[in-house]
């Protein structure tokens, strides 16, 4: 999909929506699923920009890997080592496919990957896992090569930091290395819990995803399995912090709001209404909106990084100071130059012309112009849809006024939603 988002803000949003499988779980099982020798099928999956990316990276490492219905289904064997440069490029989880063509092949060659632009993310973790398992890794220019002669082999492994990426690719690579592997300060994400659930019903033997410390026997090989990944918490906040900045009164359904709690915590201190179900939640907020205080983001479970512009959107519609600190990356917020972002209250938002600095940039804009008075336009919606799959017609289906509009050359205006 590409073309401008144009939205005429100022609506309440009113209604119910079902929170898709989760992005940052989907690319990490479809990285998984080369290590599976019959057929991997993960359900219900949204058409993001990065699953399309992530079949590509399939496809070239030889596996066929396509869409059958809302269903992706993954067979064949790799037999390629060497990554799709484009596709591995464009996405910063393509690093996630070089530890299971690593335990297969023996090789994996990549280049560094790219993604959102908020801080340096280096793949250092990743990499030295790796070497402490076996194998040898060098860079030439932009080309990262990943060879292991003998084998992958487990070992005791400790992060200095718990990153999702470097703990889901050690996971990766210890359930097909030989032997035991134990990982200290791992990351303790949902999406690392989905993780291991997956490499378990596919024959892998991990423990203890979801803690600090996870131990994995390696196994020879894996089988493939049918699964469903857990729902996107980050599009779930999404939807809870445009109901904040927009008013209104949101269900959000097939989310387990345990899983982004701190987020509708601050909504709550900041004068939304919050009902809390076993797998939904409604947010609601009619009065005004106060500013939150200070806050942070951490790794799991404090506040999601990937929540902090979502947060900041809604704060600047507060009667109230916030300030947003994000401790994980050092460019979450592109308008600031530290990690601190400080929203003071102002005379009411009015709509604009804004481009999307990245995924979740992006989507704060789309909340911001729900929020404002009159007409914005957002472009580089390509990066918004890396993460979001059909964003305008769920918001217009909760009242929003938002459509796609795309610019042909000719100048003649199609619209869609
Ligand atoms: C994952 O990125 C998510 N992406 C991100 O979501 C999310 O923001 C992030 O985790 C934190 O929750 C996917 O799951 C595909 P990290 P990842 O490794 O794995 C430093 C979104 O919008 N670090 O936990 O890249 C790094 O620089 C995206 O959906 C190293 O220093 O995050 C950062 O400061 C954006 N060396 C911190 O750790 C390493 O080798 C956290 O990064 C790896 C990371």
């Amino acid at each position: 999909m590409e073309g401008d988002l144009i939205i005429t803000g100022g609506r309440p949003l009113n209604g119910t929506v079902r929170i898709p499988a989760a992005k940052n779980s989907v690319l990490p099982l479809l990285a998984a699923s080369l290590l599976c020798s019959s057929p991997v099928r993960l359900r219900a999956v949204p058409e993001l920009a990065d699953v399309d990316t992530s079949l590509q990276l399939l496809q070239s490492a030889g596996c066929e890997a396509g869409w059958q219905g809302s269903d992706i289904v993954v067979q064949g064997v790799p037999g390629v080592c060497r990554l799709g440069a484009d596709a591995a490029a464009r996405m910063r989880a393509s690093i996630l496919f070089c530890a299971p063509l690593l335990a297969r092949l023996g090789r994996a060659e990549t280049v560094l990957p790219g993604g959102c632009r908020i801080g340096a993310r280096p793949v250092d973790l990743h990499l030295s896992g790796l070497a402490q398992m076996g194998a040898v890794c060098r860079a030439e220019g932009e080309r990262l090569i990943l060879t292991a002669p003998s084998g992958l082999h487990g070992a005791e492994i400790t992060l200095r930091f718990p990153s999702v990426g470097a703990t889901e690719t050690l996971l990766l690579a210890a359930a097909a290395a030989q032997g035991k592997t134990v990982l200290r300060g791992a990351a303790r994400e949902p999406e690392i819990v989905d993780l291991a659930a997956f490499l378990n019903r596919c024959g892998a033997c991990v423990q203890g995803a979801g803690s600090s410390t996870i131990r994995v026997e390696g196994r020879r090989s894996l089988s493939g399995c049918s699964f469903a990944p857990m729902a996107d918490r980050i599009v779930a906040s999404t939807f809870a912090c445009a109901c904040a900045a927009a008013g209104g009164r949101v269900e959000l359904t097939g989310c387990a709001p345990e899983i982004y709690r701190p987020l509708l915590e601050i909504l709550e201190q900041m004068g939304c209404g919050v009902k809390y179900g076993p797998e939904s939640v409604v947010v609601s907020r009619f009065g005004r909106l106060h500013g939150a205080g200070k806050v942070f983001t951490g790794v799991y479970p404090a506040l999601a990084t990937d929540a902090a512009p979502l947060l900041a959107a809604a704060m600047l519609t507060a009667d109230s100071e916030s300030s947003i600190e994000d401790v994980v990356f050092e460019r979450r917020f592109a308008c600031t130059e530290g990690r601190t972002l400080c929203i003071l209250p102002g005379t009411g938002l009015k709509g604009a012309n804004t481009a999307a600095p990245d995924l979740r940039g992006g989507a704060a804009l789309v909340i911001a112009a729900l929020a404002a008075q009159g007409k914005s336009r957002v472009t580089n919606t390509a990066l918004i849809d890396r993460g979001y799959a059909g964003f305008a017609p769920m918001l217009a289906k909760l009242g929003s006024e938002i459509r796609r509009e795309t610019r042909p050359s000719d100048g003649t205006e199609k619209k869609r939603h």
